[in-house]
């Protein structure tokens, strides 16, 4: 083609441009010039940036054509090029306007945000305090760690071993029931009773062995105002030459003593658990009525503190300690329910709603 044919004409120059350019307005007032939030604000000043680029970027169609000067007239190439440099500016003005009044925007945004009003009160902040549930597990421990007892805390999450076969309960046993436990995958359930520590303890420390073990254990009881589905225990085990029913018996009591106080006794009913075996229920005499029966104690002068009984030669030897040489003692109380007694709750669900007036009582 010759020279002649591809000359360009400044009307068709524009003409081009001002059809590439006819949506430009339209786009421009759709973006919003302030808003609510700062994420928007940043959206739309990218809206902005990415017009900006379309419009005057090096792939528009004013770029486009102020390459096609060249082939204009000579005569005519200075009007073309004004026309051309006088759109861009227009249309380079209109973004820079709505990028000065987005940022402007932003900006009052942020200052609304960071502005403090020195009339307004302060906030106080409020020291927390211990749950009672806490409290209760300190007092505890406290006593056996001056009886001599080493505290232990250990998993949640069991094996089958340690949950069942360990503590003498094998496999077909009821306590195996998927009702009674929370499985999790198979051969790992959520312990239901802190004597699963009984093992851990034994295998970690070997005999003679004094500890007690405080945690949270799971059960599918349907929540009442005596049963929660979590709750927490206190195992302890204490495995010697030599220890009897005596050592039992005499231990719990001095617990009693000093938990509740002097006057306070203990009873213990004939039970059955497989890891224990005599095994027996412990309660202690009321501390409110001493007796003759309360609103606390049901009327029936007795409380319940937990289970107990001689550690079951099965468990010893599971757990690596030899039966004809070791004896040993175990119990677990009920930490949840020892505190509602103490505190006078009718129903220990109160202690997990976390409502902070009840909490704040404990202060
Ligand atoms: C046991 O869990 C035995 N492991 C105790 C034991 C340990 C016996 C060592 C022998 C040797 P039991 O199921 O009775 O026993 O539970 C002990 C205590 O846990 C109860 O006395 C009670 O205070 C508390 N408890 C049981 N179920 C719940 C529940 N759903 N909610 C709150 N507390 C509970």
């Amino acid at each position: 083609m010759s020279e002649e044919t591809n000359q360009q004409r400044p009307e068709d120059l524009i003409s081009r441009i001002n059809t590439a350019y006819g949506n430009f307005d339209r786009e421009i007032e759709l973006i919003p010039d302030t808003s609510a939030s700062l994420e928007d604000s940043a959206k739309h000043l990218l809206e902005v940036r990415n017009l900006r680029i379309k419009y005057l970027g090096k792939k528009s169609e004013l770029a486009i054509q102020r390459k096609l000067i060249r082939s204009i007239d000579p005569h005519r190439r200075g009007e073309a090029g004004s026309s051309i440099q006088k759109f861009e500016q227009t249309i380079n003005q209109r973004i820079d306007d709505k990028e000065r009044t987005l940022k402007t925007s932003i900006e009052k945004t942020r200052t609304d945000r960071e502005s403090i009003d020195v009339t307004i009160p302060g906030r106080r902040s409020r020291p927390g305090h211990l749950h009672p549930i806490t409290l209760m597990r300190q007092r505890i421990e406290d006593i056996f760690v001056s009886l001599g007892y080493a505290v232990e805390d250990d998993r949640e999450i069991e094996t089958d071993f340690y949950n069942f076969d360990a503590l003498n309960i094998p496999e077909g046993h009821p306590a195996r029931d998927p009702q009674d436990t929370f499985y999790t995958t198979e051969g790992f359930a959520l312990r239901s009773q802190t004597s699963t520590v009984q093992i851990h303890a034994m295998q970690r420390r070997g005999a003679p062995v004094r500890m007690i073990a405080p945690g949270r254990v799971f059960r599918r009881d349907t929540p009442d105002p005596t049963h929660n589905p979590m709750f927490f225990q206190v195992e302890g085990l204490c495995v010697d030459r030599g220890i009897t029913m005596a050592h039992l018996k005499g231990t719990l009591q001095e617990f009693v003593h000093r938990l509740f106080g002097p006057e306070t006794s203990t009873r213990f009913r004939p039970s059955y658990f497989p890891f224990t075996e005599p095994s027996a229920e412990v309660d202690y005499s009321c501390f409110n009525c001493g007796g003759p029966g309360c609103r606390i104690c049901k009327w029936s002068g007795w409380i319940e503190l937990g289970g107990s009984g001689m550690v079951h030669p099965n468990v010893l030897r599971a757990a690596g300690v030899d039966p004809e040489e070791f004896t040993g003692f175990a119990f677990g109380l009920g930490i949840d329910r020892t505190c509602a007694r103490i505190y006078e709750l009718d129903d220990i669900r109160l202690l997990f709603e976390n409502d902070v007036r009840f909490l704040e009582q404990f202060r």
